[in-house]
């Protein structure tokens, strides 16, 4: 009869059975761990990192906080002043930003197109303009004077020529000239 033939070949289809079974474990935990891996790095890329504002770059021009009438130095409710301003290739929107000395400021700025810098020289400011996102430093300055503003990451053929001007005037010229303009700009 065939007694001894039918238990070895049992015990060697439970062992085959074991090893299907862990294969099939295994490869489900590796499989697990790469599309955690994938969701994961997708989810970080399509995201914008917390606490970070975004702004629509189609209708930059056209609508919300950085339209053309709303660029420049506002003087607000509580006596500090917010500058909003736009990097384009090749050239800031406005050139020529004017603010007061001894007042907290807050820089609001975005990008039209590509990466652009923004830094003042002498002075610790320095952003990335990103499109699709506003870029945001306080500021305050002791004495009047210019100072150059130019834009320090390569956005170009032109980006050489892409620099701006902050001209910094007393607190009390800026106050007087914020009575007559909702805007304040030293474009000429
Ligand atoms: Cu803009 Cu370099």
């Amino acid at each position: 009869m065939n007694v001894s033939a039918p238990e070895g070949s049992r015990s060697e289809a439970v062992a085959i059975a074991a090893e299907r079974r862990w294969a099939v474990v295994v490869g489900g935990v590796l499989l697990l761990l790469v599309a955690m891996m994938v969701v994961t790095g997708l989810h970080w890329a399509a995201m914008p990192p917390s606490r970070v504002e975004t702004v629509d770059v189609k209708t930059l021009h056209i609508a919300g906080e950085f339209i053309e009438s709303n660029l420049g130095s506002a003087l607000e409710p509580d006596g500090s002043v917010t500058v909003r301003a736009i990097g384009q290739q090749y050239s800031f929107t406005p050139q020529c930003i004017l603010v007061p000395t001894d007042t907290p400021i807050t820089f609001r700025l975005t990008s039209a197109d590509v990466v652009h810098g923004f830094l003042i020289t002498g002075t610790a400011i320095n952003l990335m303009l990103v499109p699709g996102y506003i870029s945001s430093i306080p500021a305050r300055f002791d004495t009047p004077g210019d100072r150059h503003m130019p834009c320090h990451e390569f956005c170009g053929l032109g980006h050489e020529g892409m620099w701006g001007r902050i001209r910094v005037v007393d607190k009390a010229t800026f106050m007087r000239m914020a009575a007559d303009a909702r805007r304040l700009t030293c474009v000429k």
